[in-house]
């Protein structure tokens, strides 16, 4: 059995602690935690073949895709409930039209919205679920955009804890609400932003006993971190050049590296693709600290984009994410709303839907491979982070404000009025 402990990422203090504490930051110096392993995997090969196997198991914890993987997970104990969904086994998807007009790039899917809850965040939620029912916890909560809020408020759900969301005042989709809702969540919608919601939620949550469930729970990111390996199996371990992903709090980067460092640890991959984060030029903090060279995160206070998932002027994993550029060779790009359109529409004519935080990815890479960035015909797998039925506002919002639409119009109840109608958006002759 691997042994687990915490440890500081702060390269001043990285002092180890005990990893049943329920503060998730360094009782030190209050710098962000990784969990850790001293791992006693030797032979890649035999767990790579159990991990295989585990795919014709019907076992609950065999059917997940994050726990099917549970050897890169050896902080549960043997007799602890595991709180899951059967999440992961996202699909591949490869792409035509899209890596067409990306790049040209060898452009391939990774759609984490065929989640349960229809984001990444259940990779995440299973993993701090399972960690606050052995803890004894009895509420949860997080401070969201709104995917965070839905998938704890179901994984609460069947853990029989009570979830207790923080949200910025209607400034999440009302599906991402609605779940929330749905699954019996308490709803606290307070402040303008995410950062605002969140700095709140962080001053209360010791005195209400809240255990917070946002990515600064460094178990969280242990969940995430799986896609890498499930994706890696899917492409019989062979690493695409980059993987890339849209950037919002950057615990998914963070997560995502930390997963590629282990399998590379352990020689279950040779090469490690650069992790390529991709932020709304409105909400870009991480992109602005880069390019800058800062020591320091320089805040978007005010962040503003289409893409609501993403509205995040300090993100709290910014120090993991950037960590995980240094150790793969990765860069952070930033994209315009229209951009993040413009990849939308490109994904949608290979028939690959997601929520508008998830297109910024394709926008990304096509701004990088123009600038020189990323190389034509790169292998790149783009992670879609939310289903497309999570913001259909936005959608029906942009197909509806042209007036030219060719794709809506509302026809008289007659038929000549349809001929008519249709005649004009078809150019059909009778
Ligand atoms: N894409 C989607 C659809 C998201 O919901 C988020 C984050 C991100 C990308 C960015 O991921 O934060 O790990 O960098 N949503 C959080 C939430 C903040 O509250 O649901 P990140």
């Amino acid at each position: 059995m691997a042994f687990t402990f915490l440890q500081c990422i702060e390269e001043a203090c990285g002092r180890r602690q005990d990893p049943k504490r329920e503060s998730h930051l360094c009782a030190w110096c209050g710098g962000l935690l990784d969990v850790r392993y001293e791992f006693d995997i030797t032979d890649p090969e035999t767990l790579r073949a159990a991990w295989h196997q585990r795919r014709l198991s019907g076992e609950p914890i065999d059917r997940s895709g994050v726990w099917r993987f549970r050897e890169l997970l050896p902080f549960i104990g043997a007799h602890d409930r595991v709180i899951s969904l059967s999440e992961g086994s996202t699909p591949l998807v490869g792409t035509r039209r899209a890596g067409w007009w990306a790049g040209p790039v060898h452009l391939t899917i990774k759609h984490q919205g065929i989640n349960p809850t229809g984001s990444f965040k259940d990779l995440g939620m299973t993993a701090c679920m399972t960690r606050a029912a052995s803890l004894g916890v009895r509420m949860v909560a997080c401070a969201s955009t709104g995917n965070t809020s839905s998938s704890m408020a179901a994984y609460a759900g069947r853990a029989g804890m009570k979830a207790i969301l923080f949200v910025p005042y209607r400034q999440i989709s009302a599906a991402k609400l609605a779940q929330a809702l749905d699954f019996g969540a308490m709803v606290v919608e307070i402040g303008d932003s995410f950062d605002e919601a969140f700095s709140l939620l962080r001053q209360v949550a010791a005195e209400m006993r809240f255990y917070l469930v946002n990515s600064i729970n460094p178990f969280r990111i242990e969940g995430q971190k799986t896609i890498v390996a499930e994706m890696m199996e899917q492409r019989a371990w062979r690493p695409p050049d980059y993987i890339v992903v849209p950037g919002g709090n950057l615990g998914n980067a963070s997560a995502i590296g930390k997963g590629l460092r282990e399998l590379k640890e352990m020689g279950f991959i040779e090469k490690v693709p650069k992790v390529v984060v991709i932020q709304a030029a409105g909400a870009n903090p991480f992109f602005r600290t880069l390019r800058a060279g800062s020591k320091e995160l320089i805040p978007v206070e005010k962040p503003d984009t289409e893409a609501t998932a993403i509205r995040i002027g300090r993100p709290a994993n910014w120090k993991k994410a950037r960590r995980v550029l240094e150790w793969t060779g990765g860069f952070c790009e930033s994209v315009t709303d229209e951009e993040i359109f413009e990849g939308k529409a490109a994904l949608a004519e290979d028939g690959v839907g997601c929520e508008p935080a998830s297109a910024a990815t394709v926008a990304g890479i096509r701004k990088l491979v123009r600038a020189g960035k990323i190389e034509r015909h790169a292998d790149i797998i783009a992670i879609l982070t939310g289903h497309q039925l999570k913001d259909t506002d936005y959608v029906i919002r942009h197909h509806s404000a042209a007036e030219d639409s060719r794709q809506r119009i509302r026809v008289d109840a007659n038929l000549d009025a349809l001929r008519k109608a249709l005649e004009g958006v078809l150019a059909v002759r009778a």
